[in-house]
Parts: C-alpha cells; structure tokens; sequence
C-alpha cells in the first residue's frame, strides 16, 4: 500500500526508516519531510496543517493509511477531518481524534482526565486571568520549587519550574497576560515532583494496546543536565531503571486505567500515547501525555522494535492489536542529537554539512536538514540524530560520538555525556 507520513523532524525519519522497511509498503510519501526522509521515501512539499492539499494529494496518489508524526496536526483535527469526509472516511490516519489529541493538546484536560481515572500525577489546580489573584494566593500554599504550566501547546516551551515565590507569582501573572499567547490564557500549578524521569510508548486502538520499547530524553543543552531546555539532546533504549518490577507498576496504575479511561469515555483513539513519567522513589507518576511519539526517542525506539509497524498499524484499525506480540531488539540503541550553534536560543540555518559519506555503523536520522543547490544544509535548531547500537551503553554511544565527530557544519554542538545518570 502507498502510506503518507506528515512531518519533517528526526522522529520522522526514524518512522519513515522503519515503515520503508514493511513488506506491506508500495510507496512512502513524506510530507513536507527533510533531506533525510527523501533517501527512504519522497518528499512531497505540503504542509502537515495543510489538510485541504493533504487531501488532493491521498486521493491523487492511492494513500491508504496516513500516519500523522508531530501534535499539531493531531490537536488541530486531522483524524476528524478525515472521518467525516466523503472521499477520505475509509482511509485510516495514525493518530487519536481531536477529543483524544486534547490530552496533548490541554494539561488541564490531561489532569482531569487523571484524576477521573485515578492515575498517578502531581496535585494541580489551574488559573485564568480572571482567578490570578487566587494563583497567587494558591502559590503561598505550595513549597518551592513551582511548576507553572501553559494549558495549550507551546511547543515544548510552555513549562518554568521557579524557585522564588516572588518569581513564580510574577511568571505566572505573565503567563495569564499572554506570554504564550492564547496557549497560557489558563495555567495549571503543580506540585514539584523529584526523580528520574523515562517515555514509555504504547500504540493503541482505544481498548488494547501494545507497549514499545521505553526510552529516556535528555532536555537540556548542557552536560549534567544543565542549561535551557531543548527539544532533547539525545536519547536512550533501554532504561536501566525501568525494570520488569517498574513496568509492571506502569502498566497496571498507568497505561491500563489510560486505555480504559479513553474506552469508557468513548474518545476515537488509534494511535501512540507518549507517557511521559518520572520516578518517584519506587513509583512511577505521569508528567505529562503526548499524543504521537517522542523525538528524540523515536530515533532509538524504532531501533529497538523488530516487528513491521506498518502491521503494528493494520492491526490498530482491524481490532486485533491484542493478538500482537512487541519484539525487541536486545541490544542498546542511542542517539545523539547534533544541533545549531546557538540553540535553542538564536542560530542561523543553511549551513553545509559535511562527512556522511564517512559514517560507518550509526544511522543518521535527519531533523532540521534540507538540501540547497545540491548540498544537504542545516535547516533548524535540532539538525541530525546520530543513532548506533550497542551490545552495551558504552558501545552504542562510543559509535555515536565518533561518528557525530565525522559530520561537519559551521556551530556544530551536541551532548557527549547522553546516559551519563543510567
Ligand atoms: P512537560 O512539558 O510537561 O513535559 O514538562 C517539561 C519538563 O518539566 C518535564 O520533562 C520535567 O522535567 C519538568 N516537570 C514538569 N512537571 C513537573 C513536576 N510536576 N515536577 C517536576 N518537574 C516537572
Ligand atoms: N522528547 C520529548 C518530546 O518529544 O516531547
């Protein structure tokens, strides 16, 4: 069948390696893509939000299963607008409902969606310009640190975690003013939760489920965790501290009652869930759900999956996800993220990149690349995921830093301490 991937970052073209790797594919469309979604597939230049020309394209090219990458797209109602189209409804898409997209989409509905369904997360309660004087007041009553959230999507951004009283009253009466814009017109305050944090993955159909290889990120762009927050820096698969014990845990308080939760309350969800998890002492609570994969993570997760996702995804839509069985790959998979000099603050794009002709043993997964006069250039922040397997840690990112050695640009930085805390 011909499939169509919307997106452009590294997750993409880790989805896109492994769809191109299923019996089941004709052709693979990537749309817009990046320079390295167009070596496993053909990029097609639509904007992933552009679902009237998403469409001529699926009923132009014989799309029958569109599998949708970033939320954007997912909160904006691409899944709705396909179901109630005439032409699209028997074509599946990738990725939950508009309804089931809001648990990305607002962290105030993620929230009450937990507590309905009694799953683990820190206490919250959530703020709007008319009850900012009541934020404040609630501030008083928490210790420090303070964790301010913008309820919408703010593009990883929308979260300070402030260590002054005076600050955080001041941050949040800046959020409610619109320093998100309409993303933080309501805040959620959360209690500070200490730990390790870890993904987990689960692909969906809204009652089973099957649960991917886990994986941790690495947000920030200083060694030891230090510095602003990225999109992530790098990744890693497995988590040494989510063993059988933990993910017997995560299972049974959060995934299952998630699933159930979505079942009950009739939400259309066929599609991946991101737990996003911290560990506190022995228990794990959830930080945050996404509804797509994680990227970073998606750039070692599909490393370590050995079944053909494009049959984990036939399976969502034919309702028999139950009777599949998730193979991992026993070895470690990283990835090391190369980015902009500059990043995440200001950089500059249209670098030329060089060296992967040298590359031997990692796979690069390009993020922000595009090619300009016949040379590959950067063209974002984040721009190629370097990813390596490994009998062990060390082995996998020995691979990755020597080979994000071999790939040049002007600014070139990425983080050599990745797993450093595993
Ligand atoms: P989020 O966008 O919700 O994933 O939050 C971004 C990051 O902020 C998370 O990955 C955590 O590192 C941190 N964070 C969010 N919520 C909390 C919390 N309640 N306690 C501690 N850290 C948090
Ligand atoms: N790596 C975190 C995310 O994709 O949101």
């Amino acid at each position: 069948m011909n499939i169509l991937l919307l997106g452009s970052g590294g997750r993409e073209h880790a989805l896109a390696w492994k769809i191109a790797k299923s019996s089941k594919l004709d052709k693979l469309f990537i749309a817009p893509g990046n320079a390295g979604t167009n070596q496993v597939g053909t990029n097609v230049n639509i904007k992933a939000e552009d679902f009237d020309a998403i469409k001529d394209f699926v009923l132009g090219n014989d799309i029958k299963m569109v599998v949708c990458g970033p939320e954007a797209p997912l909160v904006a109602g691409i899944s709705d607008f396909f179901k109630n189209d005439e032409e699209l409804k028997n074509i599946p898409v990738v990725g939950p409902s508009k309804e089931g997209a809001q648990l990305e989409g607002s962290k105030e509905y993620a929230k009450e969606f937990m507590l309905r369904h009694g799953i683990p997360t820190a206490a919250y309660k959530s703020f709007t310009k008319e009850t900012l004087a009541e934020g404040k007041e609630f501030l008083k009553t928490l210790k420090a640190p303070y964790v301010l959230k913008a309820d919408g999507l703010a593009a990883g951004k929308g979260v300070l975690i402030l260590n002054e009283l005076e600050e955080a009253q001041k941050e949040l009466e800046e959020m409610l003013g619109g320093m998100f814009g309409d993303a933080s017109s309501t805040v959620v305050i959360e209690e500070f939760l200490s730990g390790i944090e870890c993904s987990v993955f689960a692909l969906t159909d809204g009652k089973d489920y099957v649960i991917l290889p886990e994986a941790k990120d690495y947000k920030r762009i200083g060694e030891g965790d230090t510095g602003l927050n990225t999109g992530g820096m790098g990744s890693i698969s497995p988590v040494s501290f989510a063993d059988e014990e933990f993910m017997t845990k995560v299972e049974e308080r959060i995934v299952k009652p998630t699933i159930d939760g979505l079942n009950k309350e009739n939400i259309d969800y066929k599609g991946f869930v991101f737990f996003g998890l911290i560990k506190v002492g022995n228990d794990p609570y959830v930080i945050e759900y996404n509804v797509r994969m994680g990227d970073p993570e998606t750039e070692s997760v599909m490393l370590r999956l050995e079944n053909d996702l494009v049959e984990l995804f036939e399976a969502t839509f034919a309702g028999t996800l139950s009777e599949q069985k998730i193979i991992k790959d026993p070895r470690f998979a990283v990835s090391v993220m190369l980015v902009a000099g500059g990043y995440p603050g200001d950089y500059e794009k249209g670098k030329v990149m060089t060296g992967f002709e040298e590359v031997t043993d990692s796979i690069l997964f390009h993020a922000g690349t595009t090619v300009k006069d016949g040379n590959i250039v950067t063209n974002g922040g984040r721009v190629i995921a370097v990813s390596s397997y490994g009998k062990d840690k060390a082995e996998a990112l020995a691979t990755s830093f020597k080979n994000a050695q071999k790939i040049n640009y002007e600014g070139k930085y990425f983080r050599s301490d990745i797993g450093f805390d595993l």
